[in-house]
């Protein structure tokens, strides 16, 4: 990960290195705030934001499960994106973050400010050039999917990924690339921070939104090229067994974009190496982004 120069915080920018919060802050203590991350795709005539509208609505609906005031319109949050690019140089990915600050000790949220801020960095590939194009080992861990007696599972909120620390800590430590999440019923919900297909005798599945899973947006997406590439797509309860069995799997986030996978425990999925179906799906999502598929034009916004 590179860094940039400038942090938009508040409504200002500030310099990276003085965008600091205090060591009591509510959010670090507690875990009490809520993000996003987006992509940053060039195009032919400059860049665009992948779904930022999308994003943005899903990062305040994330704050209104947290019962934030956040005092920005959903256009002016989309502004500030875009201008959190512009000012900055390279950049590929925004994390937006909305959480709580503070200087003192106590569970209780009300009253307690929210900062809102937009970080742009250059991430490169999430998992790694290789895996991206040859195909992850997934283990599934031994850390369950939070579900929605316990937490908001489907929403980005801080506290909630140091499950998917968990899994992904156990999973690089087992030799693997990710980690399955299973949910409470023990069907697979999805990834430590991406959802999962599988294509299975001429029909694609995923994991439905009641699953324990976070609704990814490039989930969304792939739903939709798939559909308009004449698949059966079908979202319902996928077990373990189905994915050990499948022909293809393959992983969607906005940070993995679309990673085809190989081996579940150790068990080869299909031929071993990444399907015909993951790679016309990841070719297919790979044109929409950089704008040369024009029918999903109104999925981009240029800087
Ligand atoms: C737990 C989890 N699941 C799935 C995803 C994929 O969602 P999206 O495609 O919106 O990035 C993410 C990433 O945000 C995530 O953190």
């Amino acid at each position: 990960m590179k860094s940039t120069e400038k942090i938009w915080v508040n409504g200002e920018f500030v310099d990276w290195k003085d965008a600091r919060v205090h060591i009591l802050s509510h959010a670090l203590n507690y875990g009490t705030g809520i993000f996003e991350g987006l992509r940053v795709y060039p195009n032919s005539d400059g860049k665009a934001i992948f779904r930022l509208k999308d994003h943005m609505k899903r990062f305040l609906e994330g704050a209104r499960v947290l019962a934030f005031d956040v005092p920005y319109t959903h256009e002016e949050l989309c502004e500030a994106v875009k201008e959190t690019v512009r000012v900055n140089g390279e950049v590929d990915y925004l994390k937006p973050c909305a959480f709580l600050g503070g200087e003192w000790v106590g569970l209780n949220p009300i009253g307690v400010p929210v900062t809102v801020s937009i970080t742009a960095i250059h991430m490169g590939s999430y998992l790694g050039k290789d895996i991206q194009e040859k195909g992850a080992k997934l283990i599934t861990s031994s850390w369950k999917r939070p579900w929605n007696m316990a937490a908001p599972a489907g929403a980005k909120v801080n506290g909630l990924y140091v499950t998917s620390c968990l899994a992904k800590m156990e999973a690089v430590k087992n030799g693997a690339n990710e980690a399955l999440m299973l949910n409470a019923q023990g069907n697979i919900a999805e990834c430590s921070g991406e959802n999962i297909f599988i294509y299975k005798r001429g029909k694609l599945y995923t994991p439905k939104t009641t699953d324990s899973i976070l609704e990814g947006i490039t989930r969304n997406s792939i739903m939709q090229l798939a559909e308009d590439r004449g698949y059966d797509m079908i979202e319902t309860e996928v077990s373990r067994l189905e994915a050990y069995t499948a022909d293809e799997v393959f992983m969607t986030g906005t940070a993995a974009e679309i990673t085809p996978v190989t081996m579940i425990d150790h068990r080869p999925i299909g031929e071993g190496v990444p399907g015909k179906v993951t790679r016309e799906l990841q070719e297919a999502f790979h044109e929409v982004v950089t704008g040369k598929d024009t029918r999903y034009a109104d999925w981009l916004d240029h800087v």
